[in-house]
This record gives structure tokens, sequence and C-alpha cells, in this order.
């Protein structure tokens, strides 16, 4: 019969031994890999001896192709919870040291054992990827073993917040886990993401592409939009997921946090007055006024190298979270194509889920014309643009800084799908179109029938700016709130989330919308 000294001795034998892995010796080569190990990233991403694992004596249950001679403790993937900035979450975080971290029966079993308890509890669940995909071994188990993760990811998305960090291989059907929750983060070099690899695709299609080219982090970053964020390494990957639940409540019952804030909120800029150019057809970077306005000029943005044309992240404003989501009129002119109406649409949808209110810096020339546009489908695409704001039933609150024109203006947190508080500046510019082509149509006849087509143009041009290109005829009608001074924008628009933050408004009760997917 054993002591309990001898079973208390066993049981710490056992744990050092789950805590190895793999093995030292595929430990190194993790590292050698420019690779942290699973337990590693944890302890990056918790706050310290916040990490209570669970399962750790899970082992597979397969003995078919030798697999019953291998059996290795956690199966390569380390479960539990911890708190990040003290707030509970769980985390899975898969260990390539154990049989390439691939997926087995029992390996999803311990990652649907946390979802389900992070959708009981009301906590974020972030999960550290790094895998060889389904376990060979174990067939159309680990198939369906898959299966179990993407409903989950499924039942859980809008209820708690779901991060993915992308830190080694991610291929196959593996992909739709991260694809389905909230935001992506890569790591340059050594992570990658694709549905068919480069032999694959060289088989079917007979294109030559490395891993890199094929879905490393500059390609979903720039390329595919898969991906919200790349980060050069492990750490900086794992910081920027810390920071991004910073701004997301612990499930959509509750508020996001809200945090002391030192920059005044009543707070003037100067700066914000000479932003927008004099002549409305030169660009300027919405960034600088984002940065001007929000707490600390702290902006945390979501995609930068991927359309561009729109920005979306979160900020604080007077320490409570806001979403932004902003024209840039320096890439094509702010206009909205397929790619910027998916990004904003997603990014309105996200923040709606988890009671994030939305901020939107509104200098639009329209939808981006074009056939390839068309063809590709921007009534589709821009149609989700549209839908997600006009559904959205967080506070809304709108600065007009240029152009709304045409559907664009409607589609941008108009006061006409449920826009809560709508702001212009002095030089924003409301209407159908632009100058230049509404004079074109409307003054056809008269152009082409004046002694001096030219200067008639001009003189129409000027007439058709003086009376359309400004605010007020929108703020005649009350489309817009108030047309202020952009030095006061901090201020007012902490004003109006500060009003807002009662807000009450819902949809009609429905199973789900429809959105043009
Ligand atoms: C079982 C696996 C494995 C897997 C890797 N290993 N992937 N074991 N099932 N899917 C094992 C390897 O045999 C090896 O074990 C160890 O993990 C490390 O792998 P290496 O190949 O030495 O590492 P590396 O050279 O870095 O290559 C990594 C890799 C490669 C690119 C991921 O291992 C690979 O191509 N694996 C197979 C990928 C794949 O086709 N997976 C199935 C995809 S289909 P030893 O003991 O020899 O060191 C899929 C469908 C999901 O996932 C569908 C969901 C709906």
């Amino acid at each position: 019969m054993p002591t309990n000294r001898e079973r208390i001795e066993e049981l710490r034998a056992l744990r050092a031994q789950s805590r190895l892995g793999g093995g030292l010796e595929r430990i190194e080569q993790q590292h050698a890999r420019g690779k942290l190990t699973a337990r590693e990233r944890l302890d990056l991403l918790l706050d310290p001896d916040s990490f209570v694992e669970m399962d750790a004596f899970v082992m597979h249950r397969s003995s078919d192709f030798g697999l019953a001679e291998h059996r290795i403790l956690t199966d390569g993937v380390v479960t539990g919870h911890g708190t990040i900035d003290g707030r509970t979450v769980f985390v899975f975080s898969q260990d390539f040291t154990v049989f390439g971290g691939s997926l087995s029966e029992a390996h999803a079993e311990k990652i649907c054992k946390i979802m389900d308890l992070a959708m009981k509890v009301g906590a974020p669940v972030v999960g550290l990827n790094d895998s060889g995909g389904a376990r060979i071994q174990e067939g159309v188990v680990s198939l369906g073993a898959y299966a179990d993760i993407f409903l989950r990811n499924t039942l859980a998305s809008g209820v708690v917040p779901q991060l993915s960090l992308i830190l080694g291989p991610c291929a196959g059907g593996a992909v739709y886990s991260p694809a389905i929750t909230d935001v992506t983060i890569m790591v340059e070099g050594t992570s990658y993401m694709f549905v068919t690899g480069p032999d694959v695709v060289r088989t079917v299609t007979h294109e030559e592409v490395d891993r890199e080219q094929l879905g490393g982090a500059t390609t979903h970053t720039t390329v595919s939009g898969v991906a919200h964020l790349a980060a050069p390494d492990e750490a900086e990957a794992i910081s920027l997921a810390r920071r991004i639940l910073g701004y997301l409540p612990q499930n959509n019952m509750e508020s996001p946090p809200r945090v002391a804030c030192a920059d005044p909120i009543d707070r003037r800029d100067a700066a914000l007055d000479s932003i927008v150019p004099d002549s409305p057809n030169q660009p300027y970077d919405m960034r600088e006024v984002i940065r001007h306005v929000v707490d600390d000029g702290e902006f945390l943005e979501l995609q930068p190298g991927w359309a561009a044309n729109i920005i979306v992240g979160w900020a604080r404003l007077g320490g409570r979270s806001v979403g932004i989501v902003a024209q840039q009129p320096s890439v094509l002119a702010g206009a909205l194509d397929i790619d910027a109406s998916d990004k904003g649409a997603r990014f309105v949808r996200t923040c709606d889920a988890f009671n994030v209110p939305l901020l939107t810096f509104v200098d639009v020339p329209g939808f981006l014309p074009g056939v390839a546009q068309e063809h590709g489908g921007i009534i589709r695409h821009g149609a989700k643009l549209l839908y997600a704001y006009a559904e959205a039933t967080v506070p809304k609150v709108a600065v007009i800084t240029r152009k709304a024109y045409g559907g664009a203006y409607d589609v941008m947190s108009s006061k006409h799908i449920r826009g809560d508080i709508n702001l212009a500046w002095p030089s924003a510019e409301i209407a159908v179109m632009g100058v230049e082509g509404a004079v074109n149509i409307i003054f056809r006849d008269e152009i082409a029938a004046a002694a001096d087509p030219a200067s008639e143009r001009r003189r129409l041009t000027d007439e058709y700016t003086a009376r359309f290109a400004n605010p007020y005829i929108a703020a005649n009608r009350g489309y817009v709130d108030d047309v202020i001074e952009p030095s006061d924008t901090r201020p007012r628009v902490v004003g109006a989330f500060e009003l807002l933050a009662t807000k009450r408004d819902r949809n009609p009760p429905k199973k789900h919308g429809n959105i043009p997917l």
C-alpha cells in the first residue's frame, strides 16, 4: 500500500511530466523555430500566478497506427482559466511539442470543456493556435471533434468575446475556428493559415506559392482580411490580445469596463480646426482627427493594412470604450468599396454584440464606381454595412467632417437609420452627389447651349457649391443635430456618449435577421 507521502510524490511527478509536454528536445526545437511553448505563451497572456490548469492528465484513447504506445499527458493542448487585468478569461494553448499540436478527440474535448464553462460563467475565450490540424491517425473522429469546437464558437459568438492567436500552423478546416471568432492575431514569419497548403494548390491549380505568400501574416492582414492584426513576435501578439480584451465586456450582458481618464473631457483641440484642407479634393489623414479626439490619443486600430479606405478600431472617451469607424480620405478618397464595406460591417456588429458604443467619422464621396466593384457584388457587400448600422442598438454618434454623399451618407450612421447624435463640421458637404457630377447631369443642356460652355460650367458649379456643398440644408431639416467647430469635437462627443449611457433600444423579436452575407 503506498503511503500518503508517496501518493503526493506520484502526483507531483505526473504533474511535472505533464508540464514537459513532448519533452525537452521538442521544446528546444520549438524555441529553435523562434516559437514559445504553449505554457510560456500562457505565462505572457495571463496575470502572474493566475493560471489554473484543467485536464492536465488527459490522454488520447486511440490505439491505431501505434498510438497505444504513444500517449502523452495533456494530449497536445493546455487548457484552463486565469485572469487578464484581474478579469477571468478561459484559455486553450495548443502544444506543438505533442503530436504537432494536432487535434484528437480528447484534445477537442478539453477545448470544448473550457468553452462550455466560459459560456456558463460569461467570460472570454482566448485560443492560442499552433497545430498540424486533425490528428491524422484518428481519422473522422478528429473531424467530428473539430465540428464540436466550431459549433461552440458559433454558439458563443456574440455571447462572450472570442480571440484567436495564430502562433504556428493553422491549416485545413482548422482555420474555421479562428474565422468564427471576433479577432484573429497572427505573428509575422512563424504563423500561417490556409484551407489547402502550397502542395495541394500546385496540384489543383498549378500555381507556385510558398506558405508565407499563401497564408502568412502579411497576406492575411493586407490581401485577404482574414486576420485583424499581425505582430512582429509572439510577445507583441499576446500583448495585443490583452489590450483588446480591455475594451470589451466579459459577456453580452455587461458593459465594457470604464477606466480612469486623465485626459480632460472638456479639452478643446485647436488643431482640429485646420486638419480638413480648404480644397475639397485634397486628402488628409483621418487618423489625425481620431487621435486628437480620443483619450490620450490612444487608438487600437484593427486591420490597418487591409481596406485602408475605412478605419476601424477601439479607443476610449472619458474612460469609456468606443468603437470607431471612419473613412480615410487619403486612400481611394475614402470611397466605400467591397472590402471596406465588409470590414466596417463586421466591426460594427462586433461592437454592437458587446455593447460598445459607436463613434463614426464621415468623409465619404460615395460607393466606389467600376465594373470590378459591381461584378464583385458591391450592392450585396455595401448592404452589409447599411444593415449593420441600421440593426445596431448601441449608442451611435457620428461626426461628418467633409463629404457625405449619396447612399453612403445614409449608410454611415445617419439619423435615418437610428443614429442618436449626428454632428457636422462647417466643412461638411451633405448632398446627393459631388458637385462636378451633379452639375454635369442637371445642367447638361444649359452647358451645351452656352456660348462659352467652360465658363458656364464654372458658374453653375460655383452656384451649386454655394447652395448644396454645406451642412446647413441637412441641419435645416434636423438630419444633423448641430454644426460644431471642429475644436469642440471632443467635449461634444464625450458629452453625447455620457448622455447616451442609459440609452435603451431594441429590435423587433425575430429568430435572427437575414444580413446579406
Ligand atoms: C498527427 C501530426 C500532425 C497531424 C504533425 N504531426 N501534424 N501528427 N496528425 N495532423 C506530428 C508529426 O508527425 C511530427 O511527429 C510532429 O507532429 C511535428 O511535425 P513535423 O512535421 O516534424 O513539423 P514541421 O516540419 O514543423 O511541419 C509542421 C506541419 C506538418 C506543416 C504542420 O507536420 C504537416 O504538414 N502536418 C500535417 C498537416 C495536415 O495535413 N493536417 C491535416 C490537415 S486536414 P514526429 O513524432 O514524427 O516528430 C485537417 C482537417 C481539419 O486538419 C478539418 C476540420 C473540419
